[in-house]
């Protein structure tokens, strides 16, 4: 009756979370499956920066109810953002779970199924649900332990926790809670091991990287002058032997200055790809949206990386239909995503979350016209993902071999672009740097053959 099963919905940091929680799972004796159907324990670690997030984590968990019913020692848990956010609030749509735990309490989640499994195998009845939804101290400190593959590539490392940006159309401050940095040592500490372990890439998480450190005591920095915080992280992780690429997400425009831009002259391990999240192109929206930066001065940062790293890849995310957004305000954001040329981007429809202060403005955009402004950023960024591709037809590119594909039929990796490859590989070139010719593109994956004696 040990035999868990974690669906993670939302974001890297919740993977993260997940991954973290299953490592402290696994250690307690638990049994990680990887197919739903055979486990004795659910989790769905949830999301909420968007309605249709919800709803999709609601649903699934009502139809796991009636699974309840047949077996009744099946136990079914929500973590996550939406336990915070909602709580003991969860319980009037779906009374059958048995566990709510919020996010500063994944560390707690072994113990609670302890204690649940116990009261069924002593026969108490089944019915209290256990939720935890509390602040706590450091909790940025417990995500930290990983599960890795066989033959682990690449690893997410949390660095930071919650947001206090207070964007107005978003939830995260409220699911996160206050802005919360984990120790450099540690995290250093953390990215040493992972590299002893084979791992060559490491993704930095956080809600908004490019303000890491500033809250901690005893981080030099706050000198005028000195670098970041966070250029300070880079730069150790950078001297790690093993580690051969690092990326982050995601920075804030407002906090990516000079030295961070500086980095990429001085740091060859930080690869050729920022993701920076634009939200709007229009400065009247940004200023609603309380984002602190306009159109031009995003634009500056873009041109300042490409100055230092001429192929620089972007991704971003944008939001249509925010509350009071014309068609004039869509056509700067239109104008300020060709202008950008990004690789990648992720684009939403403006989705009204209770207690956030847009939800309540005036002026909210019909569904029609977000769907219509959705599509035409999305074939936008289509054109431009398959021209990017394209450019790449005839070039040798870095690739960093992740394993085999999803068919198993050729390997595949990543450029330093964070372009997908895919190619004729061999077992002995996972977690290698290999050159790649580029034959073929498509708008999503480029192909390839490994060049020169690598290959041979
Ligand atoms: N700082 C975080 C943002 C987390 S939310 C990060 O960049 O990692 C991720 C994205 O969801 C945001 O950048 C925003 O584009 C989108 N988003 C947040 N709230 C939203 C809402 N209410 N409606 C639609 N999209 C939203
Ligand atoms: Fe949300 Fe803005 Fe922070 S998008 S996570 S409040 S930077």
């Amino acid at each position: 009756m040990n035999r868990v099963y974690i669906k993670t919905y939302g974001c890297q940091m919740n993977e993260r979370d997940s991954e973290a929680v299953a490592a402290l799972l696994r250690a307690r004796g638990y049994r990680l499956v990887s197919d739903e159907d055979e486990c004795d324990i659910l989790l769905l670690n949830t999301c909420s920066v968007r309605d249709l997030a919800e709803q999709k984590a609601i649903g699934k968990a009502g139809r796991l109810a009636k699974r309840k019913r047949q077996q009744p020692q099946f136990i079914l848990g929500i973590l996550g953002c939406m336990a915070q956010n909602r709580g003991a609030g969860l319980l009037d749509q779906l009374p059958d779970v048995d566990l709510i735990v919020g996010t500063q309490k994944f560390h707690q989640v072994p113990g609670y199924l302890d204690n649940l499994r116990a009261a069924r195998e002593a026969g108490v009845p089944v019915g209290d649900t256990i939720v935890d939804i509390a602040e706590e101290t450091d909790s940025q400190n417990t995500i930290r332990d990983h599960v890795l593959p066989e033959r682990p590539v690449t690893a997410f490392v949390s660095i930071q926790q919650g947001c206090n940006m207070d964007c107005t159309f978003c939830i995260v401050p409220k699911t996160r809670g206050d802005e919360r940095s984990r120790p450099m040592d540690e995290i250093v500490a953390e990215c040493r091991e992972l590299a002893g372990r084979g791992v060559r890439e490491i993704t930095l998480l956080g809600q908004i990287v490019t303000s890491y450190g500033r809250r901690l005591a005893g981080t030099p920095g706050a000198t005028a002058g000195a670098a970041s915080p966070f250029v300070q992280l880079l730069e150790r992780i950078h001297e790690i032997d093993g580690v051969a690429r690092i990326r982050f997400t995601s920075p804030h425009p407002r906090g990516f200055r000079q030295d961070l831009v500086e980095a990429y002259g001085r740091l060859t391990k930080l690869c050729d790809y920022v993701h920076l999240p634009l939200q709007s192109g229009s400065d009247r929206i940004l200023r609603a949206m309380n984002r602190p930066y306009t159109r031009e001065r995003y634009l500056e940062i873009v041109a300042a990386l490409r100055a230092v790293r001429p192929n620089m890849a972007f991704s971003t995310d944008i939001i249509v239909g925010f509350p009071g957004e014309t068609a004039e305000d869509f056509e700067e954001t239109r104008a300020a995503f060709s202008a950008v040329n990004y690789d990648m981007a992720y684009i939403f429809k403006y989705s009204i979350r209770s207690g956030t202060p847009a939800a309540t403005l005036p002026g909210q955009v019909s569904e029609e016209v977000k769907e219509s402004r959705n599509q035409m950023l999305l074939r936008l960024l289509e054109q431009n993902s398959y021209r990017r591709n394209q450019a790449l037809v005839g070039t040798e590119q870095e690739v960093l071999v992740e394993g085999p594909d999803r068919k198993g039929l050729r390997y595949m990796g990543r450029t330093r672009g964070n372009r997908t490859v895919h190619f004729a590989g061999a077992e002995r070139l996972i977690g290698q740097l290999v050159p790649i010719r580029i034959d073929r593109a498509t708008t999503s994956v480029l192909y390839g053959e490994v060049r020169g004696e690598v290959g041979a």
